[in-house]
């Protein structure tokens, strides 16, 4: 029979097995211990493997016994070698400077000569907030360069948020009991261009005024900051604004001859220590000409 067992060592580190090849009727003479690194001492069917210094990626020890009757009976011990990430660093991929609202970007996690690459988890993190796990595509035994990718659109809560990266080996059971965490600096606080905010107070009334003259008459797309509900008309109002109302609202204006998108930042002030004029009607225009 044969039998496999697991262990997990980091590179480096010393290392010992004890085979114990038959433990009753021991009347076999055919026995040993197949080990491509370190030392075998003993005596009689108990041997000891020794090493002081694992340096290789990649090893597994055979104990093995055969039978007066010709049944031979073994048992494996697979060494996984790990080493946790030498470094970890954060970029974006081309971007530098202000960003903008709605727009994609990409993060870059890179993670250099860690080991086993199949176990590496990395997060990507805004602030405290864990944004998504990412693991590795390949697999290898010896350390490796990966590096791993996040798109992100930030929105306004973006103004000021610290991006960074965390690269984790997971080992499982049989591995350490704290798994080696290895973090990546935080990238500058990100800076959101928000042009042309409209602020509105709460409890008032809003405009949003799309219209366009087209030939043919043109057809109206809003995207609005919740995305609950669409709207298809030339003009948005809302009654009475309250804070869910606050975003970024596009309205995507076609025909077709083309299309034209124009945006609208709704910010909204509390009504508290104020004098209140009474109810206002905010009006936002903006318009369009397109013919053919
Ligand atoms: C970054 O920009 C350069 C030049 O525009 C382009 O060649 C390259 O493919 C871009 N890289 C990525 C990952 O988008
Ligand atoms: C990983 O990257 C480092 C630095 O760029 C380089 O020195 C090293 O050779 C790379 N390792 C592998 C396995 O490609
Ligand atoms: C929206 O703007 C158009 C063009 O200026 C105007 O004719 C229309 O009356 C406006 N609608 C509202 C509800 O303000
Ligand atoms: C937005 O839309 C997605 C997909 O249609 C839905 O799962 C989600 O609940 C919506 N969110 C809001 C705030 O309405």
């Amino acid at each position: 029979h044969m039998m496999c067992l697991l262990q997990i060592l980091a590179y480096g580190d010393p290392a010992n097995a004890t085979c114990v090849v038959c433990q009753k009727d021991c009347r076999g003479t055919v026995f040993g211990l197949e080990h491509a690194v370190g030392k075998v001492t003993g005596h009689g069917t108990t041997m000891l493997w020794k090493v002081d210094r694992l340096t290789v990626w990649d090893t597994s020890l055979i104990c093995y016994y055969n039978t007066d009757a010709g049944d031979q009976c073994s048992s494996i011990l697979d060494i996984t070698i790990y080493q946790p990430p030498e470094s970890v660093s954060i970029s974006f991929v081309n971007h530098t400077g202000m960003m903008f609202e709605n727009q994609q970007y990409t993060l870059q996690c890179s993670v250099q000569n860690v080991a086993p690459v199949q176990s590496l988890t990395v997060t990507f993190y805004r602030g405290n907030t864990a944004l998504g796990h990412l693991q590795s595509r390949s697999e290898k035994k010896k350390p490796v360069n990966d590096t791993f990718t996040l798109n992100i659109t930030p929105s306004r809560e973006d103004d000021g948020a610290q991006y960074w990266c965390e690269a984790k080996l997971e080992l499982g059971p049989a591995g350490p009991q704290c798994p080696p965490v290895v973090t990546s600096e935080k990238l500058p606080a990100i800076e959101i261009d928000r042009p042309h905010v409209i602020t509105i107070t709460e409890g008032d009334t809003l405009h949003l005024n799309c219209s366009s003259v087209g030939n043919p008459s043109p057809s109206y797309t809003w995207t609005l900051p919740t995305n609950s509900s669409s709207y298809s008309g030339s003009v948005l109002t809302i009654k009475s604004v309250g804070f869910e109302h606050e975003g970024q609202y596009i309205c995507t204006v076609s025909n077709t001859v083309g299309t034209v998108t124009k945006e609208f930042n709704i910010d909204v002030q509390g009504e508290c220590c104020q004098i209140l004029p009474g109810k206002r009607v905010t009006e936002v225009q903006s318009q369009y000409y397109f013919t053919n």
